[in-house]
């Protein structure tokens, strides 16, 4: 690891059109500079990230993900703009700086490889695209790299040129040294571009080696829709990595799997499913159209249709269409259709009939429902919260429990009595 990373993240990102600093949009439930730091964490212990605007909410954001294994660094961009005022203050502990832009969430530390074994004085990434436009042009001569042209100032005729600045370089330490002080902001933006150092030390006979990347490594995100291009990429790595791994997935490109969720074992998901935030899912069976939010599923089947809300753990369970399960646990129990099991806790052998409801929020807090074993529930129940549910208890089909407790081995039934009158439907419609 003797290589020191340096991540450009002050930028304001006007082309997303968005309130939120640019590097912090979301690619699969993470932020996209999150990825960043994650692939050169793997290849560097020297990561400074550069930062301007918003630069507390950027600072916070990437703090709870990695504490203080990464360095911050405020550019003073009122006086020094641009990607080369970026890496002003820079003080890096290695001989080769990596400099990589908090806007490319693609790239991984195998990517990276050949940064990291280049010899040259500068490394830099290129690559050709049929459309050019909004990349700096990279103007090649008979003696290899002469410059970079940002499109701003390039020519007509430079702005034909397919081959582009990817926009990552690997600089010796000397050469940021030397010639970082000598940037000039004299061009179309009026901004110091990090890019002039290769033609200064192209002029001084240095070694400029080109690197010939792939764009979906190298893809830098500029507006929304290159952001939703990048979370197909995303979904991509994150689905094949799990199906290596045992995972079934039907029809893979309709199912959405944010980075932190995790799998042990063998399971299955339909098609439609979403899978969010730390969840783990271990030997089960999520069906069509379930949506599982920060919750652990172990030897389960969930869904169709279901949604399981964040701190739920679900164990040996049943769980049917239309059933809503937030902050609960359940450990062996059937739910079949159309519930609400919040703030609850319930053993193992117990049946919830359709309709069942833990009223678990009175419009001012949230109490709990205690449900025992082998307990009965039946349909369209109402559970008023708090409640403490003892085994062996049946409740009958339409019942209210306000009860606060109820006893183990018992009956309850609250009901308005039935009422028949008979031949009444002939009187009201007239006989047929
Ligand atoms: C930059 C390159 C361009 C290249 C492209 C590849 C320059 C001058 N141009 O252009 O040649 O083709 O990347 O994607 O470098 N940033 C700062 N401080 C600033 C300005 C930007 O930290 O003052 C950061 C941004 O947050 C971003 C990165 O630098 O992460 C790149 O900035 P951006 O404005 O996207 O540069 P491009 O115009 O795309
Ligand atoms: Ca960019």
């Amino acid at each position: 690891m003797n290589l020191s990373i340096v991540i450009l993240a002050a930028g304001k990102g006007s082309r997303m059109k968005s309130n939120t600093a640019k590097v912090l949009h979301p690619i699969s439930g993470k932020e996209m500079l999150y990825f960043i730091i994650k692939e050169s964490l793997k290849i560097s212990n020297d990561i400074t990230v550069v930062i301007h605007h918003q630069k507390e909410a950027v600072q916070e954001a990437m703090m709870k993900h990695f504490g203080n294994k990464i360095n911050f660094l405020v550019q003073d961009a009122d006086n020094f703009p641009g990607t080369g005022g970026a890496v002003m203050g820079i003080r890096p502990q290695h001989e080769k700086v990596l400099v990589l832009n908090g806007d490319m969430p693609l790239i991984t530390a195998q990517a990276l490889k050949g940064f990291e074994d280049s010899k040259a004085d500068i490394t830099m990434s290129i690559f050709d695209l049929e459309d050019s436009s909004g990349y700096g042009r990279v103007i090649i001569g008979d003696s290899g790299v002469e410059r970079i042209v940002e499109e701003k100032d390039a020519s007509d005729e430079e702005k034909k040129v397919s081959t582009v600045n990817a926009g990552i370089y690997s600089f010796s330490k000397a050469v940021i040294q030397k010639y970082l002080p000598l940037l000039s902001n004299d061009n179309a933006q009026a901004e110091y571009y990090l890019t002039d150092l290769i033609s200064m030390a192209k002029k001084d006979g240095l070694e400029i080696e080109p690197l010939l990347v792939d764009e979906e490594h190298f893809k830098g995100v500029n507006s929304k829709f290159d952001l939703a291009t990048a979370e197909e990429i995303m979904q991509g790595r994150i689905k094949e990595a799990w199906m290596k791994s045992g995972i079934s997935m039907q029809l893979p490109s309709t199912i959405y799997i944010e980075e932190g969720v995790t799998f042990n074992g063998e399971s299955i998901l339909e098609n439609g499913v979403r899978l969010c935030g730390n969840t783990l899912i271990e030997d089960s069976h999520i069906k069509s159209g379930s949506v599982i939010e920060d919750s652990i599923i172990k030897n389960s089947d969930i869904g169709p249709l279901a949604h399981i809300r964040p701190h739920s753990h679900i164990q040996d369970t049943h769980i049917g269409n239309f059933v809503e399960v937030k902050k609960s646990t359940l450990k062996g129990v059937k739910a079949g259709h159309l519930a609400y099991l919040g703030d609850s806790q319930i053993e193992e052998g117990t049946n919830v009939g359709a309709g069942v409801i833990t009223c678990n929020y009175d419009g001012k807090a949230k109490y709990q429902t205690i449900i025992g074993k082998n307990v009965f529930i039946g349909s369209d129940t109402q559970l008023v919260a708090p409640l403490i549910i003892e085994d062996d208890v049946i409740i009958a089909a339409g019942t209210t429990v306000t009860a606060g407790k109820l006893e183990k081995g018992s009956l309850s039934v609250s009901r308005a009595p039935l009422k028949s009158v008979a031949g009444f439907y002939y009187k009201f419609f007239g006989k047929k």
